[in-house]
This record gives structure tokens, C-alpha cells and sequence, in this order.
């Protein structure tokens, strides 16, 4: 029988992102119960409600480990997990002078401290073929000028994803690894978003940008086949190659 994600429970990290939005709608759509984490509770349950009434909204702050920790506890008084995904992210970007420990710290609590603990804490809580998900990014294998914590950040994520497999099995672990997706952030992440994506589309192999969907589809292979684990899947649409 193949792995369906019906009635599942899945929770989701990050929860006020676009990513975070496909992924959990998709989710719905095939009958899992999801519920929405994030650090800002009020945001949170804005973005559940945008998805349905179904998505319960979370607190879990990834730069806090009781944080985590109280997170845990309310899922193993509900009766446990099948599978979490963190999709967060904190953005420590520009030239290497000019980077300051603290937000290098908050971009590494978002991407490799943060997920380490929810690893620590939910592992045992997470049912027979379930797995943890996270998410590292193009920045990693296509290093740029002013994007050192990001390369060194995404790029741990992938290594955690295998070192965790191994120590977690049966547990899966996996990580995927977006390319430029069309997300709000990009909004202010640049001055003009739409020429910067024609100019990503005109080097990009599949000629265009990616959209939330394309990764909730590949988030999709991860949480179901049972035979993929400490992998990372790279959903850039060749960009690495480019
Ligand atoms: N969009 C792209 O083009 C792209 C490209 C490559 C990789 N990715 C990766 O894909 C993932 C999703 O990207 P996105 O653009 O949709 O992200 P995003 O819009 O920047 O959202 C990031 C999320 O992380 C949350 N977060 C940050 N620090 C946290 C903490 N300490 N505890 C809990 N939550 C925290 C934010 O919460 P608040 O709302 O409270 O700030 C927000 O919900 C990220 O991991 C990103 O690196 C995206």
C-alpha cells in the first residue's frame, strides 16, 4: 500500500511563510492535520486561518529551547507526530566585514541550532514512518558575494539532514534545497523583484523562477516514499548548473 498523508499530523515550522502556506494547503487537501508553528503567535494564526479553520496555530521559537521544549510537550500530550517540517529561515546577508555575531547566531538558531533541538526534543515523538524535513537553500552550492551565512547555513542543513538519518533511524530525515521561489520576501529583498526573476529565468535551465508549489510538490516525494532518507533534493530548476 502506498503512504498516504490522509490524516496524518503534520507540523509545520516557520508558519508565516509563503512556503510554509503551499506546503500546508497542499497538505490539507489530501486530509493531513496540520498545524502551523511560528515564533510570533498572532502572525501564526493569521496565516492558519488565511489556510483554513482546520490549521491550529503553534507557538515554537527556534532561538529558544524551552520554547521547543513546550512545543514538544503539547504534541506528545496530543498523542504525538508524523512528520515536521521547519521551513524557517533568518537572514544574516551581506559582505563577510560587515556581518554581526548576533544575527549570524539568530540566522544559525533558524537553520541549524533550532532544527538540532526540534530534533532533540520531537524525535521520540514522531510515529512509525514519519520524518523530520528541513530546508536548506540554493546559496549553499552556488555561492555569492554577501551570502556567506546563508551558504553556511543551508549547507549545514544538508549535512544535518544525513548526520540525523543515521542517528535517528528508522526515523527519516531529509532536506530540500529551493532555488529562487516567488515569495513575498523577494518583495524588499531587492529593488525590482520582477527584473531580477527575468533575469534568474534567462540563466535558469528551465527558464523560470519557482513557484511555493513547485517545492510543496517535492516536499511531497520526501514526506511519503519510504525510502528516501538523509537526502537532499534540490528544487532550483537547475540553477546550480547555470
Ligand atoms: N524564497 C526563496 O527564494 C528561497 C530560496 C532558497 C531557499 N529558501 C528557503 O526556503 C525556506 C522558506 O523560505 P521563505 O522565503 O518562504 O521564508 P520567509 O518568508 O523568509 O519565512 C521565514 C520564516 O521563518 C520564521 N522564523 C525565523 N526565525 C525563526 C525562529 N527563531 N523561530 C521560528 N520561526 C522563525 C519566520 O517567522 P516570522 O514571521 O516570525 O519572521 C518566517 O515564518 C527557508 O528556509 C529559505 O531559506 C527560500
Amino acid at each position: 500500500m502506498p503512504y498516504s498523508l490522509k490524516d496524518k499530523r503534520v507540523l509545520i515550522v516557520g508558519g508565516s511563510s509563503d512556503i510554509a502556506a503551499a506546503l500546508a494547503t497542499d497538505l490539507l487537501q489530501e486530509g493531513a492535520r496540520v498545524t502551523l508553528a511560528g515564533r510570533n503567535i498572532e502572525k501564526t494564526t493569521v496565516a492558519a486561518k488565511a489556510i483554513g479553520d482546520a490549521v491550529r496555530p503553534m507557538t515554537l521559537d527556534l532561538s529558544d529551547e524551552e520554547s521547543i521544549q513546550a512545543a514538544a510537550d503539547q504534541v506528545r500530550t496530543a498523542g504525538g507526530l508524523d512528520h515536521l517540517v521547519s521551513v524557517a529561515t533568518e537572514r544574516s546577508n551581506g559582505p563577510v566585514a560587515s556581518l554581526e555575531r548576533r544575527a549570524l547566531l539568530a540566522a544559525f538558531d533558524a537553520k541549524v541550532v533550532g532544527p538540532i533541538l526540534l530534533a532533540k526534543h520531537f524525535a521520540q515523538l514522531i510515529a512509525e514512518k514519519g520524518s523530520l524535513l528541513f530546508f536548506s537553500g540554493l546559496a549553499a552550492w552556488r555561492p555569492s558575494p554577501g551570502l556567506v551565512a546563508m551558504a553556511a547555513t543551508n549547507g549545514s542543513v544538508s549535512t544535518l539532514a544525513s548526520a540525523l538519518a543515521v542517528e535517528l533511524a528508522p526515523t527519516r530525515v531529509n532536506a530540500i534545497s529551493p532555488g529562487v521561489i516567488d515569495t513575498s520576501n523577494w518583495d524588499t529583498a531587492v529593488p525590482d523583484k520582477r527584473e531580477w526573476f527575468r533575469q534568474i529565468a534567462t540563466s535558469a535551465p528551465v527558464g523560470r523562477v519557482g513557484d511555493p508549489s513547485d517545492v510543496s510538490a517535492a516536499a511531497h516525494v520526501l514526506l511519503v516514499n519510504p525510502y528516501i532518507t538523509g537526502e537532499t533534493l534540490h528544487v532550483d530548476g537547475g540553477a546550480r548548473w547555470s
